[in-house]
């Protein structure tokens, strides 16, 4: 066999806006890469077509942002992968959707995580995603009942990359409780200190978020979160350490939903800049999360 040679019979297969991306981590996992054909019916619905021949192991990468339409293409590719013999079939997932309808807050509410988790768990052997929103559920098995998940973080890489821009004594703050888990990893390389906010939420765009009284007179302040889609959560947090004397306020997330409108709102509240990782393609996005997916996929094939 030559060097250049696939080292696994597992192909890896991607939708056409992250093909290079699919490129570059087949490439490094040394299996065959292919994209998936998709285009528009003149009625605006999703023409799916998968490679025509596909080895017995497939892995399917999709980020799930942006709407239904992801979902929709990400079905008929696995169901057709399925069809054409397909019998072991992965979802490389940076960012999983639906994952905050968590519970039925008011009677008759669809519980989106746990229909979507059914459904990925028809579909799917192995699921393989980064920093998914488990507030109530605690594990990713327990929403997503698929053979195999795996729950992948970007912290590391968020706090290699915090290395470079800011100090040790920079304090690390977390909006929610659910945060803290990430908080407490993107401190711990440096020892550096991490606190948590308690949040309260009373609507899609409505929350109060409550900081704790720490001193950060002359530190700078990273706020940091999975996922940012109004910014409302990151502007409060923000709102609250106005005339606090911190040298500067940033925030890191994860999953970076946010809208220009958005963007200029945590920055009017005094966030000086937005970062974020690159499960979802976006202006924001400084930390890659390649490295990550590349170790995760080499388990998965090993
Ligand atoms: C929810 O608890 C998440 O961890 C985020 O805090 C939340 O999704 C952020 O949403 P938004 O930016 O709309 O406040």
């Amino acid at each position: 066999m030559s060097d250049t040679a696939p080292k696994s019979s597992a192909m890896l297969i991607g939708f056409p806006d992250t093909a290079s991306t699919v490129e570059a981590l087949a490439g490094a996992c040394g299996i065959s890469c292919e994209t998936i054909e998709l285009r528009r019916f003149p009625d605006g619905e999703s023409y799916v077509r998968n490679p025509a021949a596909l080895p017995d192991h497939v892995v399917i990468f999709s980020s799930l942002h942006g709407g239904n339409d992801r979902l929709v293409e990400l079905m008929l590719s696995a169901r057709t992968a399925r069809r054409a013999g397909v019998k072991r079939l992965s979802l490389l997932a940076p960012y999983l959707c639906y994952m905050r309808q968590d519970n039925d807050f008011n009677p008759g509410e669809a519980v989106s995580q746990t229909i979507v988790g059914e459904w990925f768990a028809g579909l799917f052997d192995d699921l393989l995603t980064i920093d998914p929103h488990l507030h109530r559920v605690g594990e990713l098995a327990n929403a997503m009942p698929v053979s195999n998940t795996c729950t992948l973080t970007a912290s590391g890489v968020i706090s290699d990359f915090l290395a470079t821009r800011v100090p040790d004594d920079a304090l690390i703050l977390g909006p929610d409780a659910e945060s803290e888990q990430w908080a407490k990893q993107i401190a711990a390389p440096r020892s550096m200190e991490y606190a948590i906010s308690l949040k309260t939420r009373h609507g899609d765009r409505d929350v109060d978020v409550d900081v704790p009284e720490i001193d950060i007179t002359d530190r700078d302040v990273v706020l940091i979160d999975d996922i940012s889609s109004t910014g409302n959560t990151l502007i409060q947090a923000a709102r609250q350490l106005e005339g606090k004397g911190a040298r500067h306020v940033y925030a890191i997330v994860t999953h970076a939903l946010l809208d220009e409108a958005a963007m200029q709102a945590m920055h009017e509240a005094g966030i000086e800049k937005i970062w974020s990782t690159d499960t979802i393609p976006h202006p924001t996005n400084v930390v890659s999360v390649e490295p990550v997916l590349h170790q995760a996929l080499q388990t998965l094939l090993s």
